[in-house]
């Protein structure tokens, strides 16, 4: 039986279609979306957590007639966006956290409306050739083969993680074992994957969950401004050796989520090689120094790399999620496939390719439409022009904090961040700045813990932000300081 409809309910306005008529309700409804924003006053609105809790706990999720598309808009503008955070607030400095370039954002829409599924050809023709021929072309900037290419991820975690199950399954072709059919081989107790010891915490957990644990990894020590130290890693590769290690693989890191180091990419490839080990660059953070000329001299030695994670989510400026694997040949991915009767079927007509093949993901969304878009519409000098502001912002940054009696930096700026600690002041105080700024609504800023001391941390992510904005941000934070 169908069920009985009122003459009230009409479901053209409730499912997309690409009519005219689907189109005229799909753009009212986008006006409606965009006018439910309200101009922000700060980087967070001062709600407290309580206060937010409850707020949300009290929200019908579906009631059994629904508000309006209006209605659920507006609420949703008041009650969800209006109490965020505001990344593109000059005084939101906390984490690798962008705010999302214009043609990114309306690509989302399009993205949404039009469904397309990335896990097989029939679910998106187009999708998956742009998606490849975005692959093909970060291979290329990249300079890691001729047979280069990849596949999109939620984020630079499951970037990582790819690299790694990649890197898990060739280490075991050579005990003969398909590790992904029959499970781990004994031998996978001395399997070793080294980093240095400022690594994202992501490579240990595809460890984890790659049935290594996370004691297979081996942290090398970093200097002082955090990039691998080379002879460090000469000494940990010895130590394997010595104690009848093997070595999986070694992960580099461009641009470390605290310091924006960069490891010395081409000596530790040279050493990856050496070892026949797999050298897969975690270049989340700094991946993104490739839009720029000036800067993509700092990541020589990527080229040699097996694997490499680019997050566009990061400093590309692409709304969440947006990551990339590259691998050195395509065929790597091979591994991974699993035919399926009804979806990757290995029988499909010439040229249709099925990303689920490369990818830990079935359904998945077109994630590389808002990146080709936005690329495409502002173009790589100006991007490169953005990303190079950031850059000396952070370095503008450690000059202002070096001239402050109260402020130290921990190391000197080299990317988008900046981290500092005060002088006479306990990981306490920092703690009690970081978390009054955050609740008054001030400023959103950044803690960690660099080598075990305590620091606050700026990551510059906002082109639109100034060096006027710079010194307002560090003197909130002196005056802080100075009232605990
Ligand atoms: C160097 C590095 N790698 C990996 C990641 C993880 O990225 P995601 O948060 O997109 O999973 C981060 C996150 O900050 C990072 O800084």
């Amino acid at each position: 039986m169908f069920p009985a409809l009122s003459d009230a309910e009409d479901w053209h306005d409730l499912v997309v279609t690409l009519d005219d008529r689907g189109l005229d309700v799909l753009a009212n409804a986008a006006t409606l979306a965009t006018g439910s924003l309200r101009p922000s006053s700060g980087p967070r609105s001062t709600i407290s957590p309580d206060e937010l809790h409850r707020l949300i706990a009290h929200f019908d999720i579906c009631p059994h007639v629904g508000v309006g598309l209006s209605t659920a808009l507006a609420e949703m503008g008041a009650l969800v966006w209006a109490n965020g955070v505001v990344p593109s607030d000059p005084a939101c400095v906390a984490h690798l956290h962008p705010p999302a370039l214009v043609a990114s954002a309306v690509t989302e829409l399009t993205v949404a409306a039009t469904n397309q599924s990335m896990d097989s050809w029939d679910q998106s023709p187009a999708g998956t050739e742009i998606e490849l021929h975005l692959m093909k072309w970060l291979a290329e900037l990249i300079g890691i083969s001729a047979r280069g290419s990849g596949v999109m991820t939620s984020g630079g975690t499951a970037s990582n993680t790819l690299a790694l199950t990649l890197a898990r399954s060739r280490m075991a072709a050579r005990v003969n074992v398909d590790v992904l059919k029959s499970g781990l081989p004994r031998e996978a107790e001395n399997w070793r994957v080294v980093c240095s010891d400022q690594a994202h915490f992501s490579v240990q957990r595809a460890c984890a969950q790659l049935g290594l644990g996370r004691d297979a990894v081996v942290a090398v020590a970093t200097t002082a401004t955090g990039s691998m130290e080379v002879t460090a890693l000469d000494h940990e590769l010895e130590r394997l050796s010595q104690a009848q290690q093997q070595l999986l693989a070694i992960v580099a890191t461009a641009g470390t989520t605290d310091l924006g180091a960069i490891d010395p990419l081409a000596p530790i490839a040279e050493r990856a090689r050496r070892h026949d080990a797999w050298f897969h660059v975690d270049a989340a953070v700094a991946g993104a120094y490739l839009l720029s000329e000036h800067l993509a001299k700092e990541l020589a030695g990527i080229e040699f790399a097996d694997s490499v994670t680019v997050d566009f989510h990061k400093l590309w400026w692409q709304p969440f999620n947006a990551s990339a694997l590259v691998v050195r040949d395509a065929k790597s991915f091979d591994i991974l496939r699993v035919t399926s009767a009804y979806l990757d079927r290995g029988d499909e007509v010439e040229g249709m390719e099925n990303l689920v093949a490369r990818s830990l993901d079935t359904s998945r969304r077109f994630d590389a439409a808002k990146v080709v878009a936005s690329l495409r519409a502002v173009g790589k000098n100006q991007l490169g022009k953005m990303l190079e502001h950031l850059v000396a912002l952070a370095r503008y940054a450690g000059t202002v904090i070096e001239s402050q009696t109260r402020l130290q930096l921990v190391a000197p700026p080299m990317s988008v961040m900046c981290v500092f600690d005060a002088r006479d002041a306990t990981g306490d105080d920092l703690r009690r700045v970081q978390q009054q700024l955050l609740m008054r609504g001030e400023a959103v800023l950044g803690r960690t813990v660099i080598k075990g001391r305590a620091a606050l941390k700026f990551t510059f992510m906002n082109p639109l932000t100034t060096p006027d904005d710079v010194d307002r941000i560090i003197r909130l934070v002196v005056a802080q300081l100075d009232s605990l």
